[in-house]
């Protein structure tokens, strides 16, 4: 197996593993890179719609949503770690850094935004440019604190004098990454989108792919997905419904 995708799919049981491999391989939804039918085919049933291809900016911007759901994990795991520390498994926590290291910091950011977004955007005259330098140090932020995420959930439990410093840091974590996701999706990707014009945005799609099926074997996306809806499920998150916010005042 692929080691970034062994990566991604550690702690997972080896039967879970291969029912999630098998599930991935029926159930591909993006053809990007697709180049002849055959391809294109790939796990369509007879009747159902062909998937529809997903651009590099779409691709970029969906990678952001699983990530933003290990951001969810992390806010929801400050709150719980404050309400009762036994709430949080630190094995659930640890595989949400995982998932953010292998996913987010040496897939998303290393590979593609670092090499291909970033060096664009810094070229082109315009403010999109001067982002560039903090995302850059908030990247290497980042690392840090998944660093020391993969440390502290090490223990078989989180000692209770680390709840308030975890938690903080969790919380800092999460403010940072969602102001980042934001500048990302809303400046960055339409001023890189912009400056290499249509065909090239083409091209770039059927290259994110290649890289994605470099790093992760198969489709990574939807093994994060897969993975993500995992640890919410293991953290009680799973539940859209518990997210609805109560209604205001009455006035
Ligand atoms: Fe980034
Ligand atoms: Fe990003």
């Amino acid at each position: 197996m692929n080691e970034k995708r062994r990566q991604l799919l550690a702690g997972i049981s080896i039967a879970g593993a291969g029912v999630l491999l098998n599930a991935c391989r029926n159930t591909a939804t993006r053809s990007g890179g697709a180049t002849n039918d055959e391809n294109k085919n790939e796990g369509t049933a007879p009747g159902e719609a062909e998937p529809l291809e997903v651009t590099a900016t779409e691709d970029l911007m969906r990678e952001h949503g699983i990530l933003r759901r290990a951001l969810l994990v992390y806010q929801e795991s400050a709150v719980k770690l404050r309400q009762d520390v036994a709430s949080v498994a630190p094995d659930a926590l640890e595989k949400a850094a995982n998932l953010f290291r292998v996913f987010g910091e040496e897939y998303h950011e290393k590979k593609l935004e670092e090499l291909y977004i970033f060096p664009t955007v810094k070229k082109v005259p315009g403010a999109p440019a001067g982002y560039v330098d903090v995302l850059l140090a908030q990247h290497a932020r980042g690392r840090e604190i998944t660093d020391y995420l993969l440390s502290v959930s090490q223990a078989d439990r989180i000692a209770s004098n680390s709840v308030e410093p975890l938690a903080k840091t969790l919380e800092s974590f999460v403010r940072m990454y969602e102001h980042h996701a934001a500048i990302e999706d809303t400046v960055i990707f339409p001023a890189w989108k912009a400056a290499i014009g249509a065909s090239e945005l083409d091209a770039m799609g059927e290259k994110f792919e290649e890289i994605e099926h470099e790093q992760f074997g198969e489709d990574g996306f939807e093994v994060a997905l897969k993975r993500m809806e995992e640890i919410e499920q293991s953290l009680g998150l799973s539940n859209l419904d518990m997210f609805t916010a109560p209604p205001p005042p009455a006035k």
